[in-house]
C-alpha cells in the first residue's frame, strides 16, 4: 500500500454507486479505507451509498460527472487529493457494455465503446502518474480479454487494449506506481438482460457458478494492499477464461 501506518488510506472507484462498483466500495470501506464514490447518472443511488458507508464524518467522498467529459476527467483526480489530503488506489470500474456485430458497427459506435472502456481509463491512470507520487491503480477487465469474441463488439477490443496498458504502465511506472487488474466473468447480467439468460451460460464456467460479488471484492483488496504485485491479472471467472467455446462441456462429457 506504501501508506505510513498512522494515514487511512484512500480509493477513487469510478461508476461505484451500483452493481460491482458499489460492492467494492462496501468492501475498501469495511476495511478502513476512505472511498471517494465517483457516479454519472446515479447520483440518488451514489448519495444512499456513501450515507450508509458513513459519508464525510468517515473521511469518504461522492464525486459525479461525465469521464467522457475531458475536463471533468482531468480535474477528478486534483478534486480527490484536495478534498481528501492523498489518494492511494484508483480502480478503473466504469464501463459500458455494448454487443454489436463488428459487421454493423459505425465509427461514432466503436469511438464510442473504446472511450468509455479504454481512453477514459487510461487517461485517469496517466493522471494518477502525474498527480499522486506513488501508489496502485487496478483496471476491471473482463474474461473475454483472453479470447475471441465475435460479435462482441468492440468491447473486449477497448478491454485488450486496457489489459495491454496495464502490463505496459505497470513496466513503465515502476518502482513508484503499482498497476494490476481483475478479470470477472458471469458476474451479473448487464442492464437489459435477464438473470435467467446469463445462467443458460453457466453450463460453459467450469466451476459451473457466476462469480460471488465478495470474490471479485477481495481480489481488488489483495492487489491494493501487496506490495510486491504489479503486472497482474486476477481472473475472478471460474475458470471461463480456460476455453474459448464449449470445451468445458465435452470435457465433463469424456
Ligand atoms: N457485470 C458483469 O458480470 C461483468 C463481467 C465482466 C466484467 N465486468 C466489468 O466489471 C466492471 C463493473 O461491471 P458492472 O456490470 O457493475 O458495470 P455497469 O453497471 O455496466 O457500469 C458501471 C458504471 O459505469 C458508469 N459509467 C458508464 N459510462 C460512464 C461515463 N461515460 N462516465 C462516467 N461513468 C460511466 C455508470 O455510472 P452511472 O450509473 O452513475 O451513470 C455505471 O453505473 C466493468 O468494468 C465491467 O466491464 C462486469
Amino acid at each position: 500500500m506504501n501508506t505510513p501506518a498512522d494515514r487511512q488510506p484512500v480509493v477513487l472507484i469510478t461508476g461505484a454507486a451500483r452493481r460491482l462498483g458499489a460492492a467494492i466500495a462496501r468492501h475498501f470501506a469495511s476495511h478502513a479505507w476512505r472511498v471517494a464514490i465517483h457516479c454519472r447518472h446515479s447520483l440518488p443511488e451514489a448519495q444512499a451509498l456513501f450515507a450508509e458507508l458513513g459519508g464525510s464524518a468517515k473521511g469518504h467522498l461522492l464525486l459525479q460527472g461525465d469521464l467522457l467529459d475531458e475536463q471533468f476527467a482531468e480535474n477528478l483526480l486534483p478534486q480527490v487529493l484536495a478534498a481528501a489530503g492523498h489518494l492511494d488506489c484508483l480502480i478503473n470500474n466504469a464501463s459500458e457494455y455494448q454487443r454489436r456485430p463488428l459487421k454493423d458497427i459505425s465509427r461514432m459506435q466503436l469511438q464510442a465503446d473504446y472511450a468509455i472502456n479504454f481512453t477514459a481509463p487510461f487517461f485517469l491512470m496517466q493522471s494518477f502518474r502525474h498527480h499522486c507520487r506513488n501508489g496502485n491503480i487496478i483496471n476491471i477487465l473482463d474474461q473475454s480479454i483472453s479470447k475471441t469474441d465475435p460479435g462482441g463488439g468492440a468491447y473486449a477490443m477497448a478491454k485488450k487494449s486496457l489489459r495491454d496498458a496495464t502490463e505496459a504502465c505497470a513496466l513503465e511506472w515502476a518502482p513508484e506506481i503499482r498497476v494490476n487488474a481483475v478479470a470477472p466473468g458471469l458476474v451479473l447480467p448487464p442492464p437489459g438482460v435477464s438473470m435467467e439468460k446469463m445462467q443458460r451460460l453457466l453450463p460453459r464456467v467450469p466451476m459451473q457458478a457466476a462469480v460471488n460479488l465478495a470474490d471479485i471484492c477481495r481480489a481488488c483488496l489483495f492487489l491494493a494492499e501487496t506490495n510486491s504485485l504489479t503486472g497482474q491479472i486476477i481472473y475472478t471467472d471460474g475458470g471461463l477464461h480456460l476455453h474459448n467455446g464449449d470445451l468445458g462441456e465435452k470435457s465433463r462429457r469424456q
